[in-house]
């Protein structure tokens, strides 16, 4: 048996690794997703192979993942519960349908994963592996073996010589990265009274010790996507990895939140997403210039929705496929620039230009113009206001 393993390097898919080797006697190939974690990809590399992999492939996503995950969803403005901007829920996607991808080229017959029963990550790779793979055995250590618990996998990490990053404390947070954000969940924070434990949080700068003096971003769009940053042009990873240079410096994006998972329990996470919260603002500024008024409040409607599939892994259904085609369908004329200030962990929109504008001073305007007549408002009201006027005395009184 040929196995391919999702490999992060972190506790769960390290115990995962030595699990599937004595337990199922295979050759096993540990495929890492480079979705631009950064150095900890050539930890990871090294630890797969020390642990006993017998073949190790990294796989660069980072273009991948900005254009045609990240920049989808940021079309759709996203919001899981009103606070989530989802920098997980959309990297599993691609990173199970690259894990197919190595497991066709290794000729592999089964495909694992690290993520645990309870979670949301098990059903993003697992919706993906049945879109794309229907055929394919998965194995979810976690919903197989005998241990019941993480303090049970840090034992057997334990008598099996594994080691694991401690840098944040004597056991290891439960940690997601890439172009997006740094997801932190479990340990100490899963008492969600308690804040984050003093240097856990190591992507974005505590607010302390941000620059006193503001800064302007100009993010320029094309056709609803990024494609520079400060008159620069960039690739699509490159706009996120500007976008997060920025972002970190003045403590943009830290969120603490308890959210809903799929199942229905509810988790405490702490979220750092510099760039996607830049990006989040920059797209509904020129968005507000440029959409039909009526197009710009269903494309409000259809956001929750489309989050829900997002964040349910059902991003290869044909229901997203669908909400996306009428969204990007949206999306043609969102081509301009948003001018961001950031400032000690805040970010205001402070000006937006578009050449597909619909801002139309004759008509916004307090000034006199030539393009409305006052006049005709009371016609409109006087016919919107029929159902108060008619039945006089039968409209239901403030109780
Ligand atoms: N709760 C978030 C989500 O469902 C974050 C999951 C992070 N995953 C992880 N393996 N740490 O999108
Ligand atoms: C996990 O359970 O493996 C991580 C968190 C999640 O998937 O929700």
């Amino acid at each position: 048996q040929h196995i391919v393993l999702a490999f992060s390097g972190g506790l769960d898919t390290s115990v995962a690794l030595v699990w599937l080797k004595e337990r199922y006697r295979c050759r096993l190939t540990a495929f890492i997703a480079d979705l631009g974690q950064g150095e900890e990809l050539g930890v990871a590399a090294r630890k797969a192979e020390k642990l006993g992999a017998d073949e190790v492939r990294v796989v660069d996503l980072r273009e991948e993942f900005a254009r045609d995950f990240a920049f989808p969803m940021y079309r759709a403005n996203a919001l899981y519960e009103g606070q989530y901007l989802m920098g997980s829920s959309i990297g599993r996607p691609l990173i199970a349908a690259a894990h197919l991808r190595v497991a066709e080229e290794v000729g592999a017959d089964a495909v694992a994963h690290g993520a645990t029963g309870k979670g949301n990550d098990q059903i993003r790779f697992e919706m993906t592996f049945a879109a794309l793979r229907p055929d394919l055995t998965v194995i979810s250590p976690w919903r197989e073996w005998e241990f019941a618990s993480r303090s049970d996998l840090l034992d057997y990490a334990g008598k099996h010589g594994i080691e694991l990053d401690l840098s944040s404390g004597d056991r290891p947070y439960s940690i997601d990265s890439n172009l997006l954000h740094t997801s932190y969940e479990g340990e100490a924070l899963e008492d969600p009274a308690q804040p984050a434990p003093e240097g856990l949080l190591f992507r974005v700068r505590d607010l302390a010790d941000t620059p006193a003096e503001p800064e302007t971003v100009e993010i320029h769009f094309e056709g609803g996507n990024p494609v520079g940053v400060n008159g620069e042009s960039l690739s699509a990873a490159g706009v996120l990895q500007a976008l997060d240079e920025i972002g970190r410096r003045h403590g943009i994006g830290r969120l603490d939140i308890v959210e809903n998972r799929i199942f229905g329990m509810k988790t405490r996470n702490i979220y750092e997403a510099p760039s996607g919260t830049l990006l989040w603002h920059g797209h509904r500024a020129v968005e507000s210039l440029v959409l039909d008024p009526e197009v710009a409040q269903l494309k409000e409607e259809l956001m929750p929705k489309y989050t829900a599939l997002v964040y349910r892994g059902l991003w290869f259904a044909p229901e997203r496929l669908m909400l996306q085609t009428a969204i990007d369908f949206s999306q043609q004329n969102v081509t301009g620039d948003a001018i961001l200030r950031v400032h000690r962990g805040t970010v205001q929109v402070i000006g937006r230009r578009s050449p597909h504008s619909r801002y139309d001073t004759a008509f916004a305007t307090f000034e006199a113009d030539d393009v409305f007549d006052q006049r005709d408002s009371s016609g409109w009201l006087r016919v919107n206001t029929v159902r108060f006027r008619a039945g006089r005395g039968t409209a239901p009184v403030q109780p």
